[in-house]
């Protein structure tokens, strides 16, 4: 957990997270609104014993200026990629590759475009060409720039060379619009150089679910009536997430396939956005093989069959009636028997009423190997709040599944707990084979 307590310089640095000790992290702040909180997350990292170097962009100079920089990093800042006296003392291939991790925030558009192709015409750019170490990218921009096909394709270039990304988150952006495009928030890049660094420490040994594949489905999907309506349900996407994140964490190469969420990426952790239930059974399918599935996402039952392309008026005196087809069922599609089915198949089951019961019947249907079976009524507070009662069936060749009652969690603590009963699982698989 991240720590809220507010630190004034002269306080003892928290030490929630021993992990970044005498880390080295080279900042490059980029041009944009965003560069603020990488102000705050300089702040943040040195509180916990990180050094902190920043090369700082000329747009990034027209954000926050070096002076702050220089103050909150307790060093010098690098800004010329032709500056003799830091040539002669700390040439660029030596910045880049004095860092155990060189962090990108913002990065924009144009850096992470310069980036994909490797350019090399500022210290910024040289200094990201010339690193040996790894690199997190946090990216802040319009949302139509983010979506672009060409940013896009710059960000699928970067990730397929190991590049780690955290955010964009969707919100307003300063631009007045909304949309996918919000740099991540300091506490969540935070968190990501926090897992990179777990999942780096080498003094661990290998992470129990290291060299496995693990696909999660997490929050709503919407079934648009037409372009403006559409129909979704209650789902916050947390308890998805939180697996995803649990998973990641214990050394899975983790998938996140989810539907619209507030959610902020777990770090670590692949995360393709879909809308519809047909979007994410495709995203599903691409991301195979897995080791892991575990189908949290509430899928919606149904899909509008033939959606409007024009926004349905009122005004000719009729109320449509909506007619429905069935989603197909993507936990019992990915549950099917094959060569390529995944070696552990986790499904959820919300109900309403008889909860075991009904799960017990929907293990069976689904073909999977697990439920993790929640009470969603009104009033468990399940759906949109932070705590779950689960209980967890197994099935049982042969013989009736097993069922575990777990006591009230957090969602957190039930997506940690799910993760070690996953990675139990699978090691003893390991051990049988
Ligand atoms: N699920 C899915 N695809 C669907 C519907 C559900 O993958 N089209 C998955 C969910 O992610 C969850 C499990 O199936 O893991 C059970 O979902 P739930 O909503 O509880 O049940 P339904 O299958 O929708 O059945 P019912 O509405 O009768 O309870």
């Amino acid at each position: 957990m991240v720590s809220q307590r507010s630190v004034g310089r002269k306080d003892k640095p928290v030490t929630d997270f021993p992990i970044l000790g005498g880390k080295r992290i080279l900042l490059v702040i980029a041009g944009g609104i965003a560069a603020y909180k990488s102000l705050v997350l300089i702040r943040r990292l040195r509180e916990h014993g990180a050094l902190v170097r920043v090369i700082l962009t000329p747009a990034g100079e027209r954000f926050v200026t070096p002076l702050s920089v220089a103050a909150l990093s307790e060093d010098k800042v690098y800004q010329e990629l032709f500056s003799l006296t830091d040539e002669s003392e700390m040439g660029h291939i030596r910045l880049s590759r004095a860092a155990d991790l060189v962090v990108v925030a913002p990065a924009t558009a144009d850096l992470l475009a310069k980036m994909a192709a490797g350019l090399a015409d500022d210290l910024a750019s040289t200094a990201l060409l010339a690193t040996d170490k790894p690199i997190l990218v946090a990216p802040a921009m319009n949302a139509l720039m983010w979506e672009h096909p060409a940013t896009q394709t710059n960000i699928g270039i970067l990730t397929g060379r190991g590049v780690r990304r955290i955010g964009p988150n969707a919100g307003e952006l300063a631009c007045g619009e909304s949309g996918p495009g919000r740099m991540a928030e300091p506490e969540e890049i935070l968190g990501a150089i926090v897992s990179h660094f777990e999942m780096a420490a080498p003094d661990r040994g290998p992470l129990p679910l290291s060299g496995r594949r693990a696909l999660v489905t997490s929050g709503p999907t919407i079934e648009p009536i037409d372009p403006v309506r559409y129909i979704t349900n209650r789902s916050s996407g947390r308890q998805g997430h939180a697996i995803a994140r649990a998973l990641a964490r214990l050394g899975a190469q983790t998938i996140l396939v989810t539907g619209p969420t507030a959610e902020p990426e777990p770090p670590g952790v692949q995360v393709i956005r879909i809308e519809t239930a047909m979007q994410m059974l495709a995203a599903c399918q691409g991301a195979l093989p897995a080791d892991i599935v575990v189908c949290a996402a509430a899928v919606a039952d149904w899909r509008v069959k033939g959606i409007a392309d024009h926004k349905l008026k009122k005004d000719k005196g009729e109320t449509p009636l909506l007619e429905l087809v069935e989603n197909p069922d993507i936990l019992a599609t990915l549950s099917r028997p094959g060569p390529h089915r995944p070696g552990l198949v986790v499904g959820f089951a919300a109900e309403t009423q008889h909860v075991v019961e009904h799960a017990i019947r929907k293990l069976a249907r689904k073909g999977c190997d697990w439920i993790v079976a929640n009470d969603v009524g009104a009033g468990t507070g399940t759906f949109g709040g932070d705590r779950n009662t689960v209980h967890i069936l197994r099935a049982c060749h042969g013989g009736e599944p097993t069922v575990e009652d777990w006591p009230e969690l957090s969602k957190v603590s039930v997506g940690e707990r799910l993760a070690v009963a996953i990675s139990d699982h699978v090691l003893a698989g390991a051990s049988r084979s």
